[in-house]
C-alpha cells in the first residue's frame, strides 16, 4: 500500500520534541513545543495533583465508562472555573460542557458538531495562530481564512486590521479566538479590544469559538477569564474549548473540555444531545483520570488553594525568565528593543528570529525553537539561559 506513498511531513511543533530527543548533544535546549519546565529543566507533577491521585487511588471503586459526555461533577467544576462563581450562564443552564480528550479533542469536537449544521461556513483563524488549528478545522471539512491579527512592525496587535477584517466576515461564518496567551505571538487583546470584537461578533452574526488552553498563565485565573465573560455577557451562540495541560500540568492525562454556550437552557439542551453524537463515534466517551484529578482539585478548597498557589508559580518564573531573555540580550549589545518580550503573555514569544536564525540555531547550537521564532520561555533555566542568550547574539551577529 505504501509503496506509492510519500512520507507526510513532521509535525511543526511535536516533530521539533522528537529531533530533540534524539539529539545526543548533552548542551541541547528545547525552546520548542508548549511545555512547562522548572528552573532544573524538568516538567514536575504539581503537588496538588498528586495528592488528589492519592486520593482517587483509595477512592477508586470502579474503571466502568463515563457518560458520552463525561463526568457531570468534572463538567461543573470546569463552567466555575471558566465562567467564574455566580456567573449568570451557569446558572440559566446556558452552557453545555463536555470532558474532551485534550484542548485539541475539545477543538475537534467543537468542529465536527459546527460542520454538522453549518457545512458552507469558513473558518477564520488569526494570522498567525497555532500551527494546529488549521489542520483541525480544515480535517473537519471547513474552507479557512485568515483575519489580521499580529504586526510584525509594532510587535503588537494590529487592532485596525483586525477590525476590518472582524467586519467583512459574514453571518454564519466561524471565528477562532485565544481567550488568552495567544499561540504563538504572546499578544493579547485589552478589554477595551475585547468588548470592541464582541459588539462586531454581536453587529455581523459570526460564530465566536474561544481557544482557552492557557487560563491562568496570562495575569491570572480570573483575569484570563475576560473575554469568555464579555461573550457570555452578550447573550450570543459561542464555544471554548479548554485545555487543563498547561495550568494543570496534565499533558498527558489529555483533559480537555468543550463548551457550547447558548442564549437558552432549551437550546443548550439541544447542543448537549448533538455533542454527545459527536462524541459517541469518534471516542465514544473520555477518559476519566485527569477528569477526576482535576475535579478533585476544584471541589476541594485546600487542593484549590494549592493549585492556584502552584500555577502562579509557573506563571511568574515564566515572567522572570522574560526579564532574563531580554537583559541577556542587551548585556550582549544585540542590535534592537526586545522590551516587547516581556509586555508578552503566556508560555510563548515571538521572538523575532528569522526561519534562517532559528535553522541556525538549531544546526550549530543544539537551540530548538518552532519555524516563526516561537520561543517557549518555560524552556529557558539559570542554567542554560547564559548559553541561549550567546548563542542568539552569535547568530544574529554572524
Ligand atoms: C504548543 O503549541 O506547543 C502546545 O500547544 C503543544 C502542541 O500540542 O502543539
Amino acid at each position: 500500500m505504501w509503496k506509492n506513498i510519500v512520507a507526510a511531513p513532521a509535525d511543526s511543533i511535536l516533530g521539533l520534541t522528537e529531533a530533540f530527543r534524539n539529539d545526543p548533544n548533552p548542551q541541547k535546549v528545547n525552546l520548542g513545543v508548549g511545555v512547562y519546565k522548572d528552573d532544573a529543566g524538568k516538567t514536575p507533577i504539581l503537588a496538588c495533583v498528586k495528592e488528589a491521585e492519592r486520593l482517587l487511588l483509595e477512592r477508586e471503586i470502579t474503571k466502568s465508562y463515563l457518560p458520552i459526555s463525561g463526568d457531570p461533577v468534572y463538567a461543573a467544576c470546569v463552567q466555575k472555573l471558566i465562567f467564574g462563581e455566580g456567573s449568570e450562564v451557569v446558572g440559566s443552564r446556558r452552557a453545555a460542557t463536555i470532558h474532551a480528550p485534550g484542548g485539541t479533542g475539545a477543538l475537534r469536537v467543537g468542529a465536527d458538531l459546527l460542520h454538522k449544521f453549518m457545512p458552507a461556513a469558513k473558518v477564520w483563524l488569526s494570522r498567525p495562530t497555532w500551527a494546529n488549528h488549521k489542520g483541525v478545522f480544515a480535517t473537519a471539512g471547513f474552507s479557512l481564512g485568515e483575519y489580521a491579527y499580529y504586526d510584525p512592525a509594532t510587535k503588537n496587535v494590529d487592532f485596525t486590521g483586525l477590525v476590518q477584517s472582524l467586519k467583512a466576515i459574514p453571518a454564519g461564518d466561524i471565528v477562532l479566538f485565544h481567550a488568552c496567551c495567544h499561540n504563538p505571538s504572546g499578544v493579547d487583546l485589552n478589554h477595551d479590544q475585547w468588548r470592541e470584537v464582541v459588539a462586531i461578533a454581536r453587529e455581523r452574526g459570526w460564530m465566536p469559538f474561544l481557544d482557552f488552553a492557557y487560563q491562568g498563565f496570562g495575569i491570572g485565573v480570573e483575569e484570563d477569564r475576560y473575554a469568555i465573560e464579555q461573550f457570555a455577557a452578550s447573550g450570543l451562540d459561542y464555544f471554548v474549548a479548554s485545555s487543563f495541560s498547561k495550568n494543570f500540568g496534565l499533558y498527558n492525562e489529555r483533559t480537555g473540555a468543550l463548551t457550547v454556550v447558548s442564549p437558552t437552557a432549551a437550546e443548550s439542551a439541544v447542543a448537549m444531545s448533538h455533542l454527545k453524537t459527536v462524541v459517541r463515534v469518534i471516542y465514544s466517551n473520555p477518559p476519566a483520570h485527569g477528569g477526576l484529578v482535576t475535579a478533585t482539585i476544584l471541589s476541594d478548597p485546600t487542593l484549590h488553594r494549592q493549585w492556584l498557589a502552584e500555577l502562579a508559580g509557573m506563571r511568574e518564573r515564566i515572567v522572570a525568565m522574560r526579564s532574563a531573555l531580554v537583559d541577556g540580550l542587551n548585556a550582549r549589545g544585540v542590535a534592537g528593543d526586545f522590551s516587547y518580550i516581556k509586555q508578552q503573555r503566556g508560555m510563548f514569544s515571538f521572538s523575532g528570529l528569522s526561519d534562517a536564525t532559528v535553522a541556525w540555531l538549531r544546526q550549530h547550537k543544539n537551540i530548538y525553537v518552532v519555524g516563526g521564532g516561537r520561543i517557549n520561555l518555560a524552556g529557558l533555566t539559570s542554567n542554560n539561559i547564559d548559553y541561549v542568550c550567546d548563542s542568539i547574539a552569535e547568530a544574529l551577529q554572524s
